[in-house]
């Protein structure tokens, strides 16, 4: 088949870090190709490159036969490129329509035919499957209905050339299935697919062929995935086997509770929530998207509130109005889900950001001294979680996607706190990191601190939690004690769900 996009020893440097090194590509008409890397490979620069985001420093890019030197990300568009990129690229305050038609406003005498907006985008909506009315604003979606709205603004170019920069992070099984489900019918239908995802199940269900980057290099070039299997794909990521998280026994102390809620109902509609987590716990929080995980943390953390029944920290009663009272008088950290909107502060640097929650420990320094102690006390954590980044004083904005979500844990592990409420903490997170994390994450109980674990990743539930507690529809549906079975306890969650879902 014909190469619609073809790059040749692509070459791309920032200050203190070689994005690319001399990068080849060729994608064809009719595939979809997996763009396979750890954090900080060189996959989103190379996107942006073919997206007129970033301009090669060498190399040579061909769209359809011919060279071309994009100008622009319009001049992209022209060409026939189509893009969802891993950052966020929409308008909040504009309408879900407005967003998605943004590239090619229908027009009528002169003004944008606001009727015919909305009808286009409705059609695009449906066929993802997003229930939502073209006319809200974007800034009241969660964050999958979000990613959908990328997704539909890329997909409503109906453009022959589509990439797309971790696409499913953060959208629920199902609405992946729906994705997919589609791009297959683009790709029969003759258009080219990138697709970058850490999820190789995902790869290997989906995709035909496969490139994997690594340090800004090609480790391996459009290899069909049919004559390769995962522990090849791994080794080519990481450049050796995979590696498995050791985790070992916990014992906990079953008497030292760190965190109750009796009968707990809040702002965003939770009811009769009871829980119990103690010191030295992992208690995971299972549950698909929208059964009101998140939710419950941020009306715990005064982000939102809680509207009845009992909340108890380390024994006391508990009223705890914002997030800076539940660190500073409660010890309680939060590790967003949403890293790009709450985590991180993208235009400060990489040692402020972990900083920032030890700022409190360290103040009353002079100010240089002060900066001095937080650099010592960021260093060591950004060496154990292995942050790319070339120096401390890099802009986290500047770092990639896996490494940001490394500052963002970092900062928490900076703030020894002693209840951690994570949220999605491996989500876009390469293999090796992720086993790194829950590495971490084990540790950090087994040293007494008392974790909450939302996660819809049910094999890291299962490999990490002590007890399940499975939520749906902003209620407790049942709890499942984890004897780290995957077949059992996947089963037993399940059951749980089907059973709500039959009431
Ligand atoms: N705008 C930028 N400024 C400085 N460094 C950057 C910028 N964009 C990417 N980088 C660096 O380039 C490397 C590759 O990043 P990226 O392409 O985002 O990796 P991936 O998408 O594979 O995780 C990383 O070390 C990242 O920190
Ligand atoms: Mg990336």
């Amino acid at each position: 088949m014909t190469a619609v996009l073809e790059v040749r020893g692509a070459e791309k440097s920032f200050p203190g870090v070689k994005a690319l090194d001399g990068v080849d590509f060729v994608l064809r008409a009719g595939e979809i190709h997996a763009l396979l890397g750890e954090n900080g490979a060189g996959k989103s620069t190379l996107i942006k490159i073919l997206t007129g985001i970033h301009e090669p420093d060498r190399g040579e890019v061909r769209v359809f036969g011919q060279a071309v030197h994009f100008a622009n990300a319009r001049a992209a568009i022209e060409a026939g490129i189509s893009a969802v990129h891993q950052e966020r690229n929409l308008i909040p305050r504009m309408s879900v329509a407005e967003n998605i038609m943004l590239e090619n406003l229908p027009q009528r005498l002169g003004f944008v035919d606001y009727a015919e907006v909305n009808r286009q985008a409705l059609l695009w909506l449906e066929r993802l499957g997003l229930e939502v009315a073209p006319e809200r604003a974007v800034r009241t979606l969660s964050v999958a209905q979000m990613q959908l709205v990328e997704i539909a603004k890329a997909l409503v170019l109906e453009a022959k050339i589509l990439l797309m920069d971790e696409p499913t992070a953060s959208i629920t099984p199902h609405e992946t299935d729906v994705l997919f489900g589609l791009l297959r019918q683009l790709r029969d239908q003759g258009a080219a697919i990138v697709f970058v995802s850490h999820k190789l199940e995902e790869v290997f269900a989906l995709c035909d062929t496969v490139t994997v980057l690594r340090d800004g290099r090609n480790a391996c070039h459009a290899v069909p995935l049919a004559e390769i299997d995962r522990a090849a794909v791994v080794k080519f990521m990481i450049g050796r086997e995979e590696r498995v998280a050791k985790l070992g026994t916990k014992p906990f102390d079953a008497t030292a509770t760190a965190l109750r809620l009796e009968d707990v109902a809040t702002s965003f509609g939770h009811a009769g929530v009871s829980l119990e987590l103690r010191r030295g716990e992992i208690l995971g929080l299972y549950g698909l998207v929208g059964a009101g995980r998140s939710e419950l943390a941020k009306a715990l953390l005064g982000v939102g509130h809680v509207t009845g029944g009992r909340v108890e920290v380390a024994g006391k009663e508990a009223s705890i109005p914002d997030v800076t009272t539940a660190l500073h008088r409660y010890r309680i950290g939060y590790i967003s889900e949403d890293r790009k909107a709450e985590g991180l502060i993208l235009i400060h640097d990489v040692a402020s950001n972990i900083g920032v929650t030890i700022w409190r420990r360290l103040a009353g320094m002079l100010g240089w001294l002060a900066e001095g102690r937080v650099r010592r006390a960021v260093a060591p954590l950004v060496d154990k979680l292995q942050v790319r980044t070339p120096s401390l004083r890099q802009r986290v904005g500047n770092l990639s996607g896996g490494n940001q979500q490394k500052v963002s844990v970092a900062k928490w592990l900076a703030a020894e706190v002693d209840i951690l409420i994570v949220d999605e903490p491996t989500v876009g997170i390469d293999i090796k990191t992720k086993t790194d994390l829950h590495e971490l994450i084990w540790q950090l109980a087994k040293d007494g601190k008392a974790i909450l674990l939302i996660s819809s990743d049910m094999p890291e539930m299962v490999a990490l939690a002590d007890r399940i507690l499975v939520m749906g529809g902003f209620r407790v549906l049942g709890e499942v004690l984890n004897d780290h079975d995957y077949g059992r306890m996947s089963r037993a969650i399940m059951a749980h769900i089907h059973e709500a879902e039959a009431a």
